[in-house]
């Protein structure tokens, strides 16, 4: 039923460790336990339990009751309106996303506390690899910025967006480094009530080009590139491409970050297309009023992975989002503003868990996020480990995929590091496997940190199942219990809640304020990806979708949840979530390829890995001498590359005369599936295979 990898669903079946929450005062947290200005601090778990028991009772009392903790400029008529599976949150309702996360820090007199601290990649002038023995060659560039100083620098951008013609509702692109001026491009854009839809970096034109029509965006903010392992990634280049294979962008606003030369384009109309940032945006004031925002405004697009080639464009709006990533953010890792934490989400902020994390969650909570641009492994495999030691940081949040590498890397490169301003580790993405758990544990947390294993989706917008730190026993590799407000359950296909230890469906029975309002452009996906899946009965007892996860789960005798993987065609390489379709498609755009499937198998490292069968035509068969080659399968995979983004290079290429089918023609995954798991026996019923000899000759297809 899952992609998950058969060792670590043993392994995760038979754990059976408990770890105590440690004492309040021995996290480091001065907050009392119970409800202060800015909301719950909860310190056990009856108090959890208690409080989890109410907020699913009466969600309307206890989200209006938590949204006291933002500012509002004009407040709800209704907490809720909801038309499954359309809802609408503090209806009516005006604020500022913007003001919550920056201005109403600086007008309480909190200007001067630290917002952001940045760390760049490169060591000072790249003089390469260290000499052996010392420790780093030279010190990495590094800038801090207060809440005063993001407001100035955010009203400028907000204007130069403006100066270009970007009003309230026009989506703008965002193809960026991770550098500061990544996170004031967003609030930039919320404060002037902008949508953002933020394309990683890692992606290729393509995607800028699919993502720019699908949104109908008109402005990118890009720049020439960025620092990864040592290397630029060419970001404008990529954005050049992009501009010219659709005529719809007018404007590409360009930060100098690696100086290197880019090719400068004017607009279709004979206008600049392309402008500096450091020649436009310092010449603006830094005055510039926060747009009063609709509760149900859109605040951001993300274009995430689904059973289809087409990305999916997820919309979250203004108010629920907030508020549901200030108080998750606050409850799963402990935030207390004015504490001198520093909290480090190593997330990229092209992915949802940078946006709700790195930067909403962090920022209206008013705790210092950091931010670093480059890779774990730069210029040496402690780099993480160092980031934390220099820059004493108090919260870290990683994804199992990272802490798989630094296992394999070795124990004494966090031993090597004094790693005790850590309180709280977190994880993201995958489930994670008790091995790389326990070593998170020991090696990095010091047997001292509790580990949050926070489980949810970019649909979410944020944390939905996830221990909270001071109260919540962990178990390794369990996401443990529902976050506070939000009702998920493991179902069976009927809507019935299971017993405990059986696995089913996840789903979330109610509506919550950080859910996805929709599929940009496209409300019946939108309804047939997560409403039409599995029923229950609504508190009338009328027959109610329930929001449907696409992921397998079970719950224990505690009630505590074990997510198994996605049970649909969507997989998780490394923590990044790619649809298997959507690399097929890429592949049969290559001129060779007559048919290919491909499917998810089990990877040491990155979890799950891409495995592609592929079927060439036959006029180009005839055209190679002896039997395709690892060239074919190089031009394949690099070819992969180019249309979708270095994450979604297949890890094995399998080249098969016939793809295994169904007699009504479709390619049977499952088996494909086992086929790139290696499982000796195929126990999946094969009785409506077309043609089974060709599952015997896939077997033989192992590059190997
Ligand atoms: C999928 C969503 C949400 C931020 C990152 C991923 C998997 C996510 C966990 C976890 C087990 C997890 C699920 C989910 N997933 N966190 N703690 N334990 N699985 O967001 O790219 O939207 O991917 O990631 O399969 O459906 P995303």
């Amino acid at each position: 039923m899952t992609q998950a990898n058969n060792a670590s669903i043993e392994s995760l079946l038979a754990e059976t460790r408990v770890f105590q929450p440690p004492a309040p005062d021995t996290l480091g947290f001065k907050a009392p336990g119970g409800r202060g200005p800015r909301g719950w601090h909860i310190h056990s778990l009856e108090e959890f339990k208690r409080l989890h028991k109410r907020s699913i009772e009466n969600p309307e009392g206890f989200w209006a009751e938590e949204a006291r903790t933002v500012e509002w400029f004009a407040p709800w008529t209704r907490v809720l309106d909801w038309k499954a599976p359309d809802a609408r949150w503090f209806v009516d309702a005006k604020l500022n996303v913007c003001h919550n996360c920056v201005d109403r820090h600086v007008s309480a007199g909190y200007g001067d506390e630290t917002a952001i601290v940045w760390e760049g990649e490169p060591l000072g002038v790249r003089t390469g690899h260290p000499a052996p023995g010392s420790k780093y060659a030279k010190t990495p560039e590094i800038k801090r910025l207060t809440y005063r100083q993001v407001q100035s620098e955010v009203c400028r951008l907000a204007n130069a967006l403006k100066a270009l013609g970007v009003k309230k509702g026009d989506v703008v692109t965002l193809y960026m480094p991770m550098v500061p001026e990544l996170a004031i491009a967003c609030l930039a854009c919320a404060r002037i009530g902008a949508p953002h839809s933020v394309i990683f970096g890692g992606f290729a034109a393509q995607a800028i080009v699919e993502r720019v029509e699908d949104a109908r965006s008109k402005v990118i903010i890009t720049a020439d590139g960025g620092y990864r392992r040592g290397d630029v990634v060419k970001l404008k280049d990529a954005v050049d491409q992009a501009c010219a294979k659709t005529s719809l962008v007018k404007d590409v606003l360009v930060l100098r970050r690696t100086g290197h030369a880019v090719q400068w384009h004017d607009g279709s109309a004979g206008g600049k297309r392309d402008h500096w940032w450091h020649e436009t945006v310092p010449k603006m004031s830094d005055q510039c009023p926060c747009e009063p925002m609709d509760a149900e405004d859109m605040l951001f697009l993300l274009y995430t992975s689904g059973s289809t080639g087409k990305p999916k464009g997820i919309v979250h709006t203004t108010a629920g989002y907030l508020v549901f990533v200030q108080m998750t953010a606050r409850l799963a890792f402990n935030l207390i503003p004015s504490s001198g934490q520093l909290f480090w989400c190593s997330a990229d902020i092209g992915w949802v868990t940078g946006h709700s994390y790195v930067l909403y969650g962090a920022m209206a909570n008013r705790v210092a996020t950091l931010i670093y641009e480059g890779a774990p492994n730069f210029p040496d495999n402690a780099r993480f480990w160092d980031i934390i030691e220099r820059h004493k940081v108090t919260q870290f949040y990683t994804a199992p995929t990272a802490i798989r590498s630094f296992m394999k890397w070795g124990t004494e490169f966090p031993a090597r590091h004094d790693l005790s301003s850590l309180k709280v580790l977190g994880t993201v993405g995958e489930p994670i496997n008790p091995e790389a758990w326990i070593w998170y544990h020991e090696h990095v947390g010091g047997a001292r940190c509790p580990i949050v294993d926070t489980y949810w989706q970019t649909e979410t917008g944020g944390h939905v199942i996830t221990p909270l730190p001071g109260a919540v026993p962990t178990k390794p590799g369990s996401c443990t219990l529902p976050m506070l407000g939000v009702d998920a359950a493991v179902v069976n296909e009927q809507g019935e809640e299971l017993p405990p230890d059986r696995g089913g469906l996840l789903v979330i029975r109610k509506p919550w304020p950080g859910m996805l309002r929709g599929i940009f452009r496209d409300p019946d996906r939108y309804v047939q990806a997560y409403w039409s899946r599995v029923f229950g009965k609504g508190a009338g007892g009328e027959r109610t979708p329930y929001y449907f996860s696409a992921d397998g789960a079970r719950r224990d005798k505690d009630g505590y949840f074990w997510v198994m993987g996605r049970v649909d065609d969507v997989i998780n390489v490394s923590g990044h979530r790619l649809g298997t379709m959507e690399v097929e498609s890429a592949l049969v755009s290559h001129p060779a390829v007559a048919e290919a499937a491909v499917v998810g198998m089990p990877h040491a490292i990155k979890g799950t890995g891409i495995c592609a069968f592929v079927t060439l035509k036959s006029e180009f068969l005839r055209t190679l001498p002896g039997h395709p080659d690892d060239a074919v399968r190089k031009a394949l995979s690099d070819h992969v590359v180019r249309e979708i983004g270095a994450i979604a290079r297949p890890d094995s290429i399998r080249f098969a005369d016939g793809l295994p089918k169904t007699r009504s023609g479709k390619i049977m995954r499952r088996l494909l599936r086992d086929v790139a798991a290696g499982v000796e026996k195929i126990t999946q019923d094969t009785t409506t295979l077309e043609d089974f000899s060709v599952v015997a000759r896939l077997r033989e297809s192992d590059e190997e």
